[in-house]
């Protein structure tokens, strides 16, 4: 399928993009890009309440006729609100069936010269980076200009070692001025950055590295987290042994320790100092590879997930305006890693694209103490603050003090990403937080769909906001509910699989080397649709409200967890024939895994068996993805055809033992009451499980 820009559709969206006049032309050229586009830009954001006020009254309208013709839709957006090379010639090419879709076909543009050149032309001392180091009160201001010349000089730095477009990179780097840069300096190269968040394991980062054939990998020799060193060049050292194609590794300071530099690392600062400070922009294809993300699902080891150039920025810098309703000179705070794609497209594409000043939070939620994020905003005057329910959980616990004391009156709204959040949180974010007078937004999305989907905002003016739902699909988003058959499900007041029956630009374009696993993952449940993996609830009034993955994927304080990755690492000890992982709900996790394994016979200290494998998942995978418990049973409720019945094990945990369902394929029903019997002993001994 092809869609075309029609000129309908280009005056019907008027309204919309009288929110994006440019406010300063650029003067003067870069490279290659067109002049044509220079002198009659327009930028993503208006003038203070301008954009939002005349978007949010036109909701239902403009949603329709995204929904109805997404590619005209995004089509005459990208032109206005993109700064391109050349401009694209066809909008969208999409077919489902092959897990394949395409935008902007024919444009040309570099993602670096859209998140900095512009800016750092019209408004150089503009402040595009806050970074709230681990230390409050140390925090540090980067400029557009000083953030171009960061990249170009680490740009030029990347090139001098030989990485070039379309070569993979490694980010396994700290929240921190150097890592945006990095990103940035893939981008305006051309290579492919592949960050990995700093809490994996070596193992885990030589997992993605191999798989992504990483030239080259850009770390920190340590970092600085809640007030604890992390011993990232380490970690790097003990992955890259068993990565061949990686060339070099460049080492950044974080601390002023000395680390001893073998014979492929590259002091990261030394060689930049000696670098230029401007580099030409690699002019990309719409749909190069912009960069990958691992992550996980309910089979084999994380996929990377690809994003390419122009839909993804497109899709993140407009949601990130509109559903938090972004305005220039406002402060984005959002305390997501950057090693998540929340980083990817909150913290470090979609604020940058808009000329934002987006703040990089290097730290943890109770550090020094619990009230470190209402300090944070006190002292940076943060308007938009965006978090994940885990964190609200945990904070809540410690009372309303902590909030109280910090003056949080530039607030104006409040989001929460990455897991279901519950009435208490939200209300206790929305009430003591916001003080009642924030908008407050459940932003529902995934790795894979780039940017958010389901939101309450935008919306028609002044529309209700329903407590602890995600409510609204975005523009272009058209969210179906299928039965288990695979039939659409209309009308409301009803649940069913969530899929999406439309491309839209941030939808990711493939499963990196493994094409089929896209198709299979995505495409194949629910032929015709992108199938989320989610589970969700239409309400009476049209809402949705999400209600937890239906596959094997764990989420653990939002982050997700394939029960199998977990299941086979632990299988790895040699005493251990069989794991069954589990998720039960947790109080601040949202959810946390169980562990049932089983223990060859011959085994003379099962207890000892229990403690190994926590450490095989921390080293294998990362720390938090040890199971809460493990606990050791004689076997596993299976089928005749020897399949695990995890379901049992997760109703028992839940403590619905009455409502087993069927069990009428269980090859033996007495290994129900034996482990019903030994979670019971188990349970009467610890009392986190009460
Ligand atoms: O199950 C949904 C949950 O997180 C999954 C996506 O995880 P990930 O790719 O790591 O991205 C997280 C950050 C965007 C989804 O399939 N999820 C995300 N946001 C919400 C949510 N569940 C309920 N409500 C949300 N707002």
């Amino acid at each position: 399928m092809a869609m075309a820009t029609s000129a309908a559709a280009t005056a019907a969206l008027s309204c919309l993009l009288r929110a994006g006049k440019r406010s300063c032309l650029p003067s003067a050229r870069w490279g290659c890009l067109s002049s044509a586009r220079l002198s009659s830009g327009v930028s993503s954001y208006g003038q203070r309440g301008s954009g939002a006020r005349s978007l949010r009254g036109n909701y239902r309208e403009l949603w329709e006729r995204a929904a109805r013709e997404p590619g005209p839709f995004w089509g005459a957006l990208a032109r206005e609100a993109l700064l391109w090379d050349t401009p694209h010639h066809t909008d969208c090419e999409w077919d489902f069936a092959q897990g394949r879709v395409r935008w902007f076909l024919g444009g040309r543009l570099n993602v670096a010269v859209n998140c900095l050149d512009q800016h750092a032309q019209c408004s150089p001392d503009r402040v595009a980076l806050i970074w709230e180091k681990d230390e409050p009160g140390t925090e540090e201001r980067i400029t557009y200009r000083e953030l171009l010349e960061m990249t170009c000089r680490l740009a030029n730095t990347l090139k001098k070692n030989g990485i070039k477009k379309g070569d993979r990179v490694a980010l396994y780097m700290p929240v921190s001025p150097l890592a945006v840069a990095a990103m940035l300096a893939c981008a305006r190269i051309g290579a492919v950055h592949t960050v990995v968040f700093a809490g994996f394991s070596g193992e885990s980062l030589a997992g993605r590295i191999n798989d992504s054939e990483c030239k080259a990998v850009i770390t920190c020799n340590q970092g600085l987290r809640g007030g604890r060193v992390i011993e990232l060049k380490k970690t790097v050292d003990e992955a890259v042994e068993s990565c061949p194609s990686v060339k070099c590794v460049f080492v950044a300071q974080r601390t002023s320790n000395k680390i001893h530099l073998g014979s492929r690392d590259i002091p990261l600062e030394e060689e930049m100092a000696k670098e230029a400070s401007v580099c030409a922009p690699e002019i990309m294809d719409s749909e190069d590879m912009l960069f990958m993300l691992y992550t996980s699902g309910s089979t084999g080891k994380p996929k990377g997930i690809v994003h390419t150039q122009a839909g993804y920025l497109l899709y993140s810098a407009f949601t990130h305006k509109h559903v938090f309703d972004y305005k220039q000179d406002d402060v984005f705070g959002c305390v997501a890693d950057i090693g998540w794609i929340t980083g990817h497209s909150y913290v470090v594409y979609g604020p940058l694209c808009n000329g934002g000043t987006t703040v990089l939070f290097e730290s943890t939620p109770i550090y020094p103490d619990p009230g470190r994020y209402w300090e944070t905003v006190q002292r940076l005057r943060i308007n938009q603050f965006y978090c994940a329910p885990t964190a609200l959980r945990l904070l809540l616990k410690y009372g309303d003090e902590y909030v109280k004391k910090y003056d949080r009156s530039s607030l104006t709204t409040l989001g929460s990403v990455g897991e279901p959040i519950n009435h208490e949180a939200w209300q206790w974010f929305y009430d003591v937080v916001g003080e009642g007078r924030c908008t407050l937004v459940d932003t529902w999305w995934q790795t894979e769909t780039g940017g958010i989907c389901i939101a309450p905002r935008p919306s028609e003016k002044g529309a209700e906001i329903v407590p602890a739902i995600a409510m609204r699909p975005f523009y272009g988003i058209t969210p179906v509910l299928m039965d288990e058959n695979g039939k659409m499900i209309d009308g409301n007041d009803v649940s069913g699989a969530l899929c999406i029956a439309k491309p839209w630009p941030g939808i990711a374009r493939t499963i990196y080397g493994d094409h089929q696993r896209f198709i299979e993952a995505y495409f194949k449940a629910y032929p015709g649709y992108y199938f989320t993996g989610d589970g969700a609830h239409r309400t009476e009034e049209g809402y949705y409200q999400i209600t937890g993955r239906m596959d094997d994927v764990l989420n653990i304080s939002g982050h997700r967890l394939g029960t199998a990755e977990i299941e086979d690492v632990m299988d790895e000890h040699p005493a251990v024939p069989e794991t069954a992982v589990i998720g039960y709900p947790h109080e601040i996790k949202g959810e946390a895994a169980f562990a049932f394994i089983v223990v060859r016979d011959d085994t003379p200290y099962p207890e000892m068996v229990t403690k190994e494998v926590r450490a095989i998942v921390a080293s294998k995978i990362a720390k938090y993805a040890v199971p809460d418990h493990v606990l050791v049973v004689k076997r596993l409720p299976k089928t005749r055809s020897g399949k695990i019945m995890r379901r049992l094990l997760r109703r028992i945990v839940t403590g619905n033992v009455s409502d087993l369902g069927d069990i009428t394929t269980l090859d033996d029903p007495s290994v129900i009451t034996e482990i019903i019997d030994t979670y019971e002993n188990y349970k009467a001994k610890n009392s986190t499980l009460k």
